[in-house]
């Protein structure tokens, strides 16, 4: 046994680089994604796909795994956090496809090489986080191309942009990745576990903590892990307990890496707190409880404001109608 790393053998398993063999619970999806795309072996045209889910959801895993193993050759991934503009986005397609570019080119010749490509062999072109784009022309260009498109993002205002005329004509087909259930994302920690983990460091009911404070965020729950093995290390345990889970999940919550969380305002995470701990609660209760917790609550018509915005992120469930309307943190 290493004395120096007790716990853990293998931190890359544990963060972004790590690319599973198996993808859990995104079984239909992946049936659906190969089902739209399966045409472009044969030089067909292919389904035009939406992908929608909040973060941590396996969108891009999933569809970089299937891109990676089945059209390898006819495809191009580009995250549009990082090519952002038109000629960033071309650039980076036509160098995945390996055609030779030197990068002065103007623009209007590297549309010139895509058209060409694309007549000879469909192409299909994933658009991950395609909210970020600076300019939402890049889907007409694309779409007049004859490439096939897969746009992933987090929310439905990434299309609002788009004239009527564009999203007819594209008429993707939607995919949606609901949040993770704890249980499944506990399948997830379980095999990371496995592979990152010296065996007996971890107890079932510490990666099922972990699942449970990952609000449907495989991502986070990773996190977590990673963050309570390191405690464990550096206190020098030969296992992670309670305590470790705890610091790590107070961690992961304090630097917000909940992507949707991120984006509520300080009353919308107190109510996510207390729904956190309630199995379901009626919208009265969660409005007074709400209102004990925080010094200057807001009135009763930004909280239900507030509450839209978290159903539609996907955060919570609202079920019934008005007085008898019940919220229910979703995972
Ligand atoms: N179904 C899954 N099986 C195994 N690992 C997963 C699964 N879904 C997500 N992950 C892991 O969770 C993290 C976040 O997934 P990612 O695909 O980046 O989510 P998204 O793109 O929806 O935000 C990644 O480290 C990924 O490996
Ligand atoms: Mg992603």
């Amino acid at each position: 046994m290493n004395e120096d790393y007790p716990i853990i053998v293998n931190e890359d398993v544990l963060t972004e680089v790590f690319i599973p063999d198996r993808l859990f619970h995104r079984e239909g999806q992946i049936r659906q994604i190969e089902r739209c795309l399966k045409p472009a072996l044969k030089n067909s045209p292919i389904e035009n796909i939406f992908l929608l889910g909040v973060s941590g959801t396996g969108k891009t895993t999933v569809m970089k795994w299937i891109l990676e193993n089945y059209f390898k050759d006819i495809s191009a991934y580009v995250n549009c956090w990082k090519s952002r503009t038109i000629y960033e986005v071309l650039k980076e397609v036509l160098l995945t496809l390996q055609l030779p570019i030197h990068g002065r080119e103007p623009t209007a010749e590297l549309i010139k090489k895509l058209e060409k490509r694309a007549k000879k062999k469909r192409i299909i072109i994933c658009l991950d986080e395609v909210d970020r784009l600076k300019n939402i022309d890049l889907l007409y260009i694309l779409a007049r191309s004859n490439c096939g498109l897969i746009l992933v993002s987090t929310s439905y205002h990434s299309l609002l942009h788009l004239t009527t005329r564009i999203r007819r004509s594209l008429s993707l087909s939607e995919i949606e990745f609901p949040a993770y259930r704890a249980e499944e994302i506990s399948d997830i920690l379980k095999e990371r576990v496995e592979y990152a983990l010296r065996p007996g460091t971890i107890d079932k009911s510490m990666i099922k903590m972990a699942a449970l404070a990952s609000i449907g965020d495989a991502r986070v729950g990773i996190e977590i892990l990673r963050k309570a093995s390191k405690k464990a290390e550096a206190n020098n345990l030969s296992k992670i307990g309670f305590k470790e889970v705890e610091g790590a999940i107070a961690e992961v919550n304090r630097l917000e890496l909940l992507y949707p969380v991120q984006n509520l305002n300080e009353h919308q995470k107190e109510i996510l707190k207390i729904l956190g701990k309630k199995k379901s609660i009626s919208s009265g209760q969660l409005y007074l409880e709400y209102k004990k917790l925080v010094s200057k609550p807001v009135v009763d018509r930004a909280y239900r404001k507030y509450m839209k915005k978290m159903v539609n992120l996907g955060l919570v469930k609202a079920d019934g109608k008005g007085r008898w309307r019940t919220y229910k943190i979703l995972m």
